[in-house]
């Protein structure tokens, strides 16, 4: 039988969640304990109320420091998977940002082998697979974010790296410049990683223009601005470079809408831009992919028909190779054939 609504049972991709803002309150709390830190709560959840980005950004490293050893790694990684699963995760590429981590002495190859070992446990029980994305923080620098790919690259060298296939950039998106990174991006292209980064989720189109010709990003994760500058939309549009959208994100996180109506996912959509859905930081926003894709579908109208292009979209932005998107898109079809309502233009 399938756990909650006929949302939760849609099968999904998700390209932009980050492993530390799927961490379980209950997990924060016995971190907490483990390695010895403060809280400034009791209940972590109790902090977990944001007025801009970077007053998130302050609980999120805070909880970023509770993760001081391989096991603590395995564990956030093994409960990330197998939490999104009964909201019909099926494949997921997953930020982790290891810059205090790497700053605090931490070794790059323990959080990788960390991730990979939590990750294939749950790919065991759950059948779910799941990629890694290493992001730079922007607030440590281009000099840090170089010398964090020149690590990725070493590791990679030596054969430990393999689960990681693509290089990213978040964290604090204002006063910083995007062009400071370029370094960091031409290396991790030359070791074969895959480029994305966060661009206009605080800020205007222009930092996602410059991320894509400065860092040559090949998907934008958030592009919340995207549609006010109409050239650069049909570039992406026509060049289908997907857009990781994360629409009570926006909301809850960057606060940039008062309500989910406001926002402008389907509208990208409709401008022809390849745009997904995804939760950004679950655990710390009340969310889940059902509940994100549900909540999202009856706020802009969207017919089943289009939430359904959404879920085949998602398949297409990966970076999978052709005949992996192939499979895993005839999955998706013969799922979503099975639970087609029986007038799929109306709203769910
Ligand atoms: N790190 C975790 N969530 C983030 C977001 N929404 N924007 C930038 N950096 C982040
Ligand atoms: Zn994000």
């Amino acid at each position: 039988m399938r756990s909650g609504d006929v949302y939760d049972a849609i099968p999904k991709v998700e390209l932009h969640c980050h492993v530390e803002g799927t961490v379980r309150p209950a997990t924060v709390v016995e971190l907490a304990q483990k390695n010895g830190r403060q809280l400034p709560s009791e209940d972590p959840t109790e902090l977990y109320r944001y007025t801009s980005l970077n007053s998130f950004l302050e609980i999120f490293w805070l909880v970023q420091e509770l993760l001081v050893d391989r096991d603590d790694w395995a564990r956030v990684a093994y409960q990330s998977v197998v939490d999104a699963v009964p909201h019909g995760l099926r494949y997921r590429e997953m930020f982790f940002t290891p810059a205090r981590h790497l700053a605090a002495g931490q070794d790059l190859a323990e959080i990788v082998a960390g991730l990979s070992d939590g990750i294939e446990q749950a790919v065991l029980e759950t059948g779910a697979r799941c990629a890694l994305i290493c992001d730079i923080d922007r607030a440590y620098g281009g000099g840090a974010g170089l010398e964090l790919v020149e690590r990725l690259a070493a590791l990679r060298r030596s054969g430990r790296g393999e689960r990681v296939i693509g290089l990213g950039m978040d964290s604090t998106e204002r006063g910083v410049d995007p062009r400071d990174f370029a370094d960091a991006f031409r290396l991790g292209e030359s070791v074969g990683l895959r480029l994305t980064s966060h661009a206009g989720e605080d800020t205007g189109p222009d930092n996602i223009a410059t991320a894509l010709d400065a860092l040559r990003i090949e998907r934008i994760d958030h592009g919340l601005a995207i549609l006010e500058d109409e050239a650069l939309t049909r570039r992406v549009a026509e060049e289908r470079i997907p857009l990781n959208v994360c629409p009570n994100s926006n909301i809850i996180i960057a606060n940039k809408y008062e309500r989910l109506e406001e926002h402008p996912f389907r509208r990208m959509r409709q401008a022809g831009v390849l745009a997904t859905l995804n939760t950004d930081d679950p655990a710390m926003t009340d969310l889940d992919l059902g509940k994100e894709y549900r909540t999202v579908a009856r706020a802009l109208g969207m017919p089943w028909s289009e939430i359904e292009e959404v879920a085949l979209d998602g398949v297409e932005a990966t970076w999978l190779s052709e005949g992996e998107k192939r499979s895993l898109r005839a999955q998706f079809e013969r799922e979503l054939a099975e639970i087609r309502p029986s007038d799929p233009s109306e709203v769910v």
